[in-house]
């Protein structure tokens, strides 16, 4: 079951916490509502998917980076994946295990590296500058750095081209042509690297993995997963000793809430584990989106309703600052009002759009909505991952605070809201 959901009373819940009680008892202003134990029903689905394999869930930190909700994830038994030097010190300060951190990306800094070097954490390789930083960060730190490779595999996961990464013409790792000239490389420094694994990354909000009654789609993890064992083969032919495959993260989740039944953590690692085991690999799995988007609503307030030319809108004091996902990448993201509508109450189509001086401020467009009232409660959806690690402070809203509901139903604050006087700090002593 889902932790949100509209219960006989017609209100919205968050697990047994009533949305609009919570509305009452914080801050007037939009804030994002978790719940922890969906968190932790996430993280147990994929380590049930994961049973019988060694295996790491490296949770992408990209996706959330909220302090709380990573000690969580690192006590479920998570590590971390990275995509900064501050990522990084958070994922150490939050306690994740070195080893099970892997440092990625495609512009990492060579200061950043040094950290990742000293500290023990596993870095993917994105390129011949990339490579030639780490060796130069390992003989800084004084240790040699476990890399693995990470394999543009030229995979096309159909999704928006802004999400795609696996692509041959994209910005990140490796291509095929190149491969004997990384395996020269690490050769030649025997001190400095050692090489234990392959990595790659299709892209993110994939839905196209095979489900048994699905024949007909493309399996394209599977389809990543032969290409990089192939690799995997081939290095190991040259006497290197590699032990991980690391496929990324990617899985997408029901943004659209049809009650389409879409791919499962067990969907995706069945996919793969014949495979993993066939060359007694270690598999690394860097979900984000899939362990935190569903876990999470932004709760905004109805400012007011208004109409242009043949358009509704609903006004709300949330908007593209607190959440860009509608306007950088035209998705979709479930919208409902916290209390039931009156039975007569006339539904039309919405668009809901925040007070930001930009046309591209929406939530949602044409949902179709019961007219609300000024203060009603709206949230958005599956708003746990990409949102707040995306918010901004443009027309100087500060960032939302988070709360999350407890295992025992209580409700606290995992964040401050950011406040205008926050903003000012940055000005003192100039
Ligand atoms: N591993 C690597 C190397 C990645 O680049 C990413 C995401 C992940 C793992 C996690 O992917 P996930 O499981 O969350 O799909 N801002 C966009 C998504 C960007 C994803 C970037 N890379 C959005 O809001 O949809």
């Amino acid at each position: 079951e889902h932790c949100f959901s509209k219960k006989a009373d017609g209100f919205l819940y968050c697990e047994d916490v009533k949305v609009q009680d919570v509305m009452e008892t914080v801050e007037k202003r939009p804030f994002y509502l978790y719940s922890k134990p969906q968190i932790t029903r996430n993280v147990v689905a994929y380590k049930q998917a994961l049973e019988g394999l060694n295996s790491i869930i490296g949770y992408a930190i990209k996706a959330n980076n909220n302090y709380k909700i990573l000690e969580h994830l690192r006590k479920l038994g998570c590590g971390a994946v990275l995509v900064s030097g501050n990522e990084l010190r958070l994922a150490l300060r939050a306690g994740f295990d070195p080893t099970k951190c892997i440092f990625n990306g495609n512009g990492k800094l060579l200061e950043d590296l040094v950290l990742a070097a000293q500290e023990g954490v596993f870095v993917n390789v994105d390129s011949e500058f990339d490579l030639e930083n780490i060796v130069v960060a390992s003989r800084i730190a004084g240790k040699k750095v476990n890399v693995l490779l990470r394999i543009n595999p030229d995979v096309d996961p159909q999704v928006h081209p802004y999400v795609a990464t696996g692509n041959k013409n994209s910005k990140f790792g490796i291509r095929n042509e190149k491969l004997q000239w990384f395996l020269d490389a690490v050769k030649a420094h025997p001190n400095e690297l050692k090489l234990v694994g392959a990595h790659c990354h299709l892209g993110s909000t994939i839905t196209k993995v095979l489900l048994f009654f699905t024949v007909f789609q493309v399996d394209i993890f599977r389809d990543a997963a032969v290409l990089m064992v192939n690799y995997i083969d081939k290095i190991r032919a040259q006497g290197f000793e590699v032990d991980y495959l690391n496929i990324g993260g990617g899985l997408g989740i029901d943004y659209y809430h049809t009650g389409a039944v879409l791919p499962k953590p067990r969907n995706l690692i069945d996919t793969v584990r014949e495979l993993v085991l066939s060359r007694n690999l270690n598999l690394i799995i860097e979900p984000g989106r899939s362990l935190i988007a569903n876990t999470c609503c932004l709760v905004n307030h109805v400012t007011g309703v208004k109409t242009n030319g043949t358009k509704n809108f609903i006004v709300i004091d949330g908007s593209m600052a607190e959440l860009i996902r509608p306007s950088l990448y035209d998705a979709y993201q479930h919208i409902e009002l916290v209390s039931p509508a009156p039975q007569d109450a006339e539904i039309s189509k919405f668009d809901v759009v925040g007070p930001v001086c930009e046309s591209a401020d929406f939530l949602g467009k044409e949902r179709e909505l019961p007219t609300p009232d000024r203060g009603a409660g709206l949230v958005v959806h599956d708003a746990g991952a990409y949102c707040m690690s995306m918010a901004s402070t443009y027309n100087l809203k500060m960032r939302p605070p988070e709360y999350w509901v407890e295992e025992d139903g209580s409700v606290s604050k995992i964040r401050h809201g950011e406040t205008f006087e926050d903003n000012m700090r940055f000005f003192e002593g100039l």
